[in-house]
């Protein structure tokens, strides 16, 4: 994989926080918002609890010890049970509630964001590695999840307190609360200065972990490639670059927080000991008992606990947001092919095709792969079109299937303009054989059935018959309950070919289109099926990129395609005689003893 696919790590910049996607994110929790306020609230009640520790314990030193009263130091150690055992209740309670809201909220994003990608357009496929995509569905959203579970009990639960604290810290006594809180603001400069780096610092962890799932699904999906071509070596450097790259911005990341908390802890320090200072001289002047300096300070190193547990939460609340915009990236990006909103249902198509001067590139900035094409086909034709590798034969099949629109032109199927009709409605009377055939993890009888969910165990059986697959799955242990393994593993190219085409033709397409590969399958059977298709083919429009004499030799119509352009058609015979591009085309690839028996 070139580099240039894996994602870039951004520069330090100072990005406003975005607290549109905050607020879309939110908006996510909003269906569970019952919930969630039932959980503030016991998060409230038994941080309010925790809270009157302290002034038990004053009162407990006040009242019970310098008091001698042995009756109230019980009550307080019996009302301190009391409310540890509410705040247990509490914190199961909580537990419960953040679980299931946190991953309802994954199963929702995941699903949006599944539901998704599967409208987008291959443009959008086309420019990213599989494994980056993974990531975002996993990962990212993985991410969110972690935000909402432990993320959103702290902040909740420490802004309760710190709030709390603060009024029952002024209340207890203005002047030592002055004091207390005399380090704040400098804390707080020195936090808002540190934040575009931290934010920066959890985007580049998130870019740097996709971009190894990226690496992974590549290094798995080509590993016998990797083999043969011994490029271990190679592999295991290019991955420990990015495993390496991951651990650098994980660190630089977590670095600024190895500088928050200390930090937060010598102000903390700064502070107590101002109160500390300021509360002995109170007490030592009769204007405060020892009871209530003790449960100040106890306040006060409970003040620093939320501001420490906020702050460490800051970083899981950043991580989350460059999830979270990575989420949205996918989720506004609009699928170029859509239906348009006046689209028409097409009830039933005869199979006329048609190509208006169609021009045609994948990306803006490169030159066209189709010019000028035009073309016409009549309902029931066979059509085959042939010509050099590269030359756009299966680019013409991805408009017909309107996978990509032209910039140029306009495609018809049945006088109708693709952009103007509801593509599901069009499809639905297509099949398309892909020049890579490509098989789910599933049984074979499924695989076939993958466009007609609805057949029948006979149909399916019937139209591998007429593909010649029949004998082969009938051999098989399990016959068509045999496991195909993801991407069809264990079967050969040519066996994946055939379902492939056994899939298309249970459709009973009227317009069927196959991207040949060439010789996957044996000269033998490639006769055998060529008798099955000349039956399947005889009432429908077929559009064959045909690599093989006999199949083109039917046609009706050849098209020779040359860089993008259609330079000659015709009849077999009739381009023979003429003596142009398709005779030597012909010349060059069949004549050379590649000529199917009989041929
Ligand atoms: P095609 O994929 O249409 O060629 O690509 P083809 O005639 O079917 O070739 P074979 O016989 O299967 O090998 C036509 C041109 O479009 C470019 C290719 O680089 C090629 O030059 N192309 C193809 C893209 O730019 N992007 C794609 O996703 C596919
Ligand atoms: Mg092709």
């Amino acid at each position: 994989m070139p580099d240039a696919q894996y994602e870039k790590l951004d520069e330090v910049e100072k990005l406003p926080f975005n607290y549109g996607h905050f607020r879309r994110l939110l908006g996510y929790a909003r269906p569970y918002r019952r919930k969630l306020l039932l959980v503030t609230a016991v998060i409230t009640i038994s941080t309010i609890l925790r809270l009157t520790e302290p002034y038990l314990l004053r009162t407990m030193v006040d009242i019970g010890i310098t008091g001698r009263q042995p009756r109230v130091i019980t009550q307080m150690a019996l009302l301190w049970l009391l409310f540890q055992a509410i705040g247990g209740l509490a914190g199961y309670v909580r537990i419960r509630i953040l679980n299931d809201t946190g991953t309802g909220i994954i199963y929702d994003l995941r699903r949006e964001l599944f539901d998704h990608m599967q409208w987008l357009s291959l443009r959008f496929y086309d420019g990213r590695p599989v494994g980056s995509m993974m990531s975002r569905v996993t990962n990212d959203v993985e991410a969110i999840n972690n935000l909402i579970n432990s993320g959103l009990v702290t902040i909740v639960s420490q802004s309760v307190s710190l709030i709390g604290i603060v009024v029952v810290m002024f209340v207890l006594n203005p002047r030592l609360a002055f004091m207390a809180f005399l380090v704040v603001p400098p804390m707080v400069f020195a936090i808002a200065r540190l934040r575009p780096r931290m934010e920066t610092g959890w985007r580049n962890v998130r870019k740097a972990n996709s971009n190894i799932t990226a690496n992974l699904n590549e290094s798995i999906t080509g590993i016998r490639v990797s083999q043969s071509f011994c490029r271990e070596g190679e592999n295991i450097r290019r991955f420990d670059e990015l495993n390496d790259s991951y651990y650098r911005t994980f660190m630089q990341a977590i670095r600024i927080e190895w500088l928050v908390w200390p930090m937060a802890d010598v102000f903390g320090v700064v502070g107590t000991g101002l109160v500390v200072m300021t509360g002995a001289r109170m007490v030592m002047q009769d204007v405060l008992t020892v009871g209530y300096v003790l449960a100040f300070i106890d306040y006060l190193w409970r003040f620093w606990e939320p501001i420490n547990a906020i702050s460490r939460v800051y970083s899981r609340v950043l991580s989350a947001m460059a999830s979270a915009e990575r989420i949205f990236e996918y989720l506004d990006t609009k699928p170029e092919v859509l239906d348009s909103p006046n689209a028409v249902e097409v009830d039933d198509i005869t199979g006329g095709v048609q190509f208006e001067d169609v021009c045609f590139r994948y990306d803006e900035d490169e030159p066209y792969v189709l010019r000028d094409i035009d073309l016409t086909v009549e309902p029931g034709q066979t059509i085959a079109i042939v010509g050099p590798t590269g030359a756009g034969k299966t680019s013409i099949i991805n408009l017909l299937m309107r996978f990509y629109d032209p910039q140029e032109g306009r495609v018809l199927v049945d006088g109708h303009d693709l952009r103007d009709v509801a593509l599901a409605s069009i499809r639905r009377r297509m099949a398309l054989v892909l020049q890579e055939s490509f098989l789910f993890s599933g049984t074979i009888a499924e695989n076939i059935r993958y466009g007609s969910p609805d057949a029948t165990m006979e149909d399916v059986i019937a139209v591998a018959k007429a593909v010649k697959v029949h004998d082969f799955v009938a051999k098989l242990q399990d016959g068509y309950e045999h496991q195909v393994e993801e991407r069809g593993g264990r079967l050969s190219v040519g066996q994946r070919q055939l379902i492939s085409f056994a899939r298309a033709l249970l459709r009973d397409p009227r317009i069927l289109i196959l991207d040949e590969a060439t010789s996957s399958v044996d000269t033998q059977t490639e006769a055998t099926i060529q008798e099955a298709m000349h039956t399947l083919l005889r009432d429908r429009t077929a559009i064959i990129i045909a690599h093989r004499l006999s199949t083109i030799r039917r046609a009706d119509c050849i098209l020779v395609i040359e860089d993008g352009r259609i330079v000659e058609r015709g009849a077999h015979a009739e381009l023979m005689a003429s003596g142009g591009p398709y005779s030597q085309l012909y010349r060059r690839q069949f004549a050379a003893g590649a000529l199917p028996a009989g041929e």
